[in-house]
């Protein structure tokens, strides 16, 4: 097994990117067996394909990087790096651009939202965005590649570029590319704002009350909660009592992922109580759960040179890795390179 995945480095990183995403990676990483490997990155150079700053760029990329790490993310067990450290991954894609058909990118949905009415105005690289991803897991051998269900569709054009290479480059029995399967985890919790149970949790909410952050101290914890929108209604004793009520759900969904048992078992401990005890205790377990998480991240956030030396570690190896079918690319294109 040899799993791949990226994040794009975001600043503010709250609970939304921790039970969603980053926790997932965790997992995995704590279960894989020998021989198998986790290649989890940052996503620097997508995230050139919008407008942005380059300073919040590089600092976005610091605190994800200290934030997986802070999460569990080991860089010892797990390559750990971000793609600009990485040649290859824009080699690739460049190689791979031979392949892939306008007609396929056309289709993508993601393409299609950011761009908008606009699609003259966009970034070539907006554009290739997916060729990117493609290249960031085909360099490795992909085999399983944990994604959110917004990112299926990139999956699937990286198998159709795999597979058209294979067929156009290489011979049946001695493929160049693995073709990866996406991976979605089930334990994927979404989790919505504090304040609109109706919103998904988000960096870029003007309040912030609206969520938590992975910075958060127990008090600011403990106090975003009880402030946290909720109804008059006592919590149910059964999921479908949580029906058109969002932000009751959204409560109990964290609890839930955060003790690993399930919104029924939450409902049978809690059913029939109001908020008040219910927050009180949610606001404990978040605090309990999070606190040697944020308390780490600070930590790190402070010692830019352990960062660097974290990514430079990771990307290293990630060089090494990717090699072998970097090499054998460029050769099954037929072009000359020693
Ligand atoms: N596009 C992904 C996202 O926005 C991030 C990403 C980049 C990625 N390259 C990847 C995810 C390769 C999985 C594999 O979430």
């Amino acid at each position: 097994m040899r799993v791949v995945s990226g994040i794009q480095p975001t600043g503010n990183l709250h609970l939304g990117n921790y039970l969603g995403a980053i926790r997932n990676w965790v997992r995995m990483q704590d279960e894989m067996e020998e021989g198998s490997e986790c290649l989890f990155f940052l996503a620097d150079l997508h995230a050139i394909s919008m407008p942005h700053n380059p300073a919040e760029l590089r600092k976005a990329t610091l605190e994800m990087a200290a934030a997986l790490v802070a999460c569990g993310i080991d860089p010892d067990r797990s390559v750990l790096f971000n793609q600009a450290q990485v040649p290859a991954h824009a080699e690739l894609q460049w190689l791979l651009n031979g392949t892939a058909r306008m007609g396929w990118l056309n289709r993508m949905t993601q393409w299609k939202d950011k761009a908008g009415k606009n699609r003259e105005g966009q970034s070539v690289a907006l554009f290739a965005y997916p060729v990117l991803q493609a290249a960031d897991v085909l360099l490795y051998q992909a085999t399983h590649v944990p994604v959110g269900d917004d990112q299926k569709q990139h999956l699937e054009l990286a198998r159709d570029i795999a597979q058209k290479f294979n067929n156009d480059f290489a011979s049946d029995d001695d493929p160049v590319f693995t073709l990866p399967d996406p991976f979605i985890p089930p334990q994927a919790a979404r989790i919505m704002s504090l304040r609109d149970g109706s919103a998904k949790m988000s960096k870029s909410d003007p309040s912030d009350m609206s969520r938590i952050n992975l910075v958060d101290d127990a008090d600011t914890i403990m106090k975003k909660v009880k402030k946290a929108k909720t109804d008059p209604e006592p919590l149910p004793s059964e999921e479908a009592g949580l029906e058109g009520r969002p932000e009751a759900l959204n409560l109990v969904t964290i609890f839930a992922a955060l003790t690993d048992s399930t919104v029924e078992d939450v409902l049978r401990d809690f059913g029939g109580e109001g908020f008040g005890k219910f927050k009180s205790a949610l606001g404990e377990v978040l605090a309990e759960k999070l606190s040697p998480i944020s308390a780490r991240f600070n930590e790190l956030l402070k010692d830019r040179e352990a960062i660097d030396a974290v990514l430079a570690k990771g990307a290293a190896k990630a060089r090494e890795r990717g090699l072998p079918t970097l090499k054998r690319t460029y050769e099954a294109l037929g072009l000359l390179r020693h």
